[in-house]
């Protein structure tokens, strides 16, 4: 279903555009343009983590794991593992709270909390939380206090079987990525095939 709003949306704040073109100015267009200012400055901090966050994560996924199991990285795969990894990890754990803030202050400044009682026409907002979740647990509790003290051993004793769970799970989290960045842009923009 297509919609394009002509007037204020509360959902989307698209509007706010054609507002911006009004020659006549009061104080209810003058706040409307002040809430789509920080609310597109969030949307692109927002995205931009995004891009960074899980573009590494692609990045991870098809080309850096691969590489290492092959062990095209040197015959120590851990060590050619977490030469990458431990660069990335600050990267990532950066871009997942810039885009927690800038999610949460998009909703808070759209007044869209309600988007969560209509889960059907708005699952992308809760895939968007849901992924947010996953990944906040994986990079600052899963990996500092699991991934480190376990994943060396497993990787000594099983290296094979280690790695390729370790690719396994980077794919899962990599697909629900992709379906939430999906869903979110063509939900935020109006299409929603439900
Ligand atoms: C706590 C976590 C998050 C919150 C609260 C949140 C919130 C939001 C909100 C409110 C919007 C604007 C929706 C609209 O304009 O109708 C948005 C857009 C978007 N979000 Fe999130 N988000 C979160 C996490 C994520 C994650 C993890 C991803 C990617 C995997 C993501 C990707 C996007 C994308 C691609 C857009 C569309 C931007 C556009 O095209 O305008 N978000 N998010």
């Amino acid at each position: 279903m297509l919609c394009a709003g002509a007037t204020w949306d509360k959902h989307t704040g698209r509007n706010l555009h054609a507002m911006a073109q009004r020659p006549r100015t009061s104080h209810r267009n003058a706040w409307q343009l002040h809430i789509m200012d920080d609310v597109t400055l969030a949307r692109a901090l927002h995205v931009l983590g995004v891009v960074i966050w899980i573009g590494g994560v692609a990045m991870a996924t098809m080309v850096v794991l691969p590489a290492v199991r092959r062990g095209d990285l040197g015959p120590d795969r851990m060590r050619g593992f977490q030469a990458i990894e431990h660069r990335f990890i600050w990267i990532a754990r950066t871009a997942v709270v810039v885009v927690g803030l800038t999610g949460l202050y998009m909703i808070i400044r759209l007044g869209i909390w309600d988007r969560f009682q209509m889960a059907a026409t708005y699952w992308w907002m809760y895939a968007m939380v849901v992924v947010w979740l996953i990944f906040a647990f994986v990079l600052f509790i899963g990996e500092p206090f699991i991934l480190h003290r376990f994943f060396p051993r497993w990787v000594r004793e099983q290296p094979d079987a280690a790695f390729a769970t370790l690719h396994r799970v980077h794919w899962v989290l990599l697909g629900l990525s992709v379906i939430t960045i999906f869903g979110a842009v063509a939900g935020a923009h109006g299409w929603n095939p439900f």
